[in-house]
C-alpha cells in the first residue's frame, strides 16, 4: 500500500535515486537543488512510499499561489496511480497554508505529465519559448481556485 509523508534531509538519497531513475541526465536535478526543497521556507516536499520511495513532490507556496515544481515517480510503478495521490496530498498541503491557485511548467513534448496535470484540472496559461533549450518550450499551467477545490472535493468524497 503507498503511504504519502513529508519528506525530510534523510530521504535526500532515496529522492536523488528517483531523479536518476525518472529524468534524463540533462534534467536531473541536482542534490543541492532538492536540499533547498527541503529547507527553504514555504516549501511542500513529499513522498509516495510503499517498502520503498517510488515517488516525490515538491511545491513552493507564497501567499496564495503555489508552484508546482517538481514530481517524479519510479518508472516500475507508474500508471498506478502514485503521481495523482502525491499531486493530491500536495494540494490538500498547500491548501491548508492558504493557496488558492497552483501553477507550473512542463515541457511541451511531456506527454505523461501533461495528461497527468490536465485529468487534475490544470488549463493553460501561456507558453514559455525555449524554455527548456533551443525549440523545447514550456507550457504554463495553471490550477485555478476552483478546479481546486473540486479536485479536493472529489478526494474527500473517495
Ligand atoms: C508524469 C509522471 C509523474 C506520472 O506518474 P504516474 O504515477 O505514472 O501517474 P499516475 O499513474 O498517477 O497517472 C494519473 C493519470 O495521468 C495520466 N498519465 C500518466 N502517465 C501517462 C502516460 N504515460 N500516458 C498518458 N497518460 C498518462 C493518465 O490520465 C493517468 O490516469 P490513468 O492511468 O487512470 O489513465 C511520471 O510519468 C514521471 O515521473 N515522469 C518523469 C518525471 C516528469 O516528467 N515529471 C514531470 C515534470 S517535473
Amino acid at each position: 500500500m503507498i503511504m504519502v509523508v513529508p519528506a525530510t534531509v534523510d530521504d535526500l538519497d532515496a529522492i536523488m535515486s528517483l531523479e536518476s531513475a525518472g529524468f534524463e541526465a540533462a534534467e536531473q536535478w541536482s542534490e543541492t537543488s532538492w536540499r533547498d526543497e527541503l529547507s527553504a521556507p514555504g516549501r511542500t516536499v513529499l513522498l509516495a512510499c510503499d517498502e520503498r520511495v517510488v515517488g516525490a513532490i515538491a511545491l513552493n507556496a507564497v501567499g496564495e499561489s503555489a508552484d508546482l515544481q517538481r514530481i517524479v515517480v519510479d518508472p516500475s510503478v507508474r500508471r498506478s496511480g502514485v503521481a495523482n495521490r502525491l499531486v493530491h496530498a500536495g494540494l490538500e498541503a498547500v491548501r491548508r497554508s492558504g493557496v488558492r491557485s497552483v501553477i507550473l511548467e512542463v515541457c511541451y513534448d511531456n506527454e505523461p505529465a501533461i495528461a497527468l496535470y490536465q485529468r487534475l484540472g490544470f488549463e493553460q496559461l501561456g507558453v514559455r519559448e525555449n524554455y527548456y533549450g533551443s525549440g523545447r518550450h514550456a507550457l504554463i499551467l495553471k490550477l485555478y481556485a476552483d478546479s481546486m477545490e473540486r479536485e479536493m472535493t472529489v478526494v474527500a468524497d473517495d
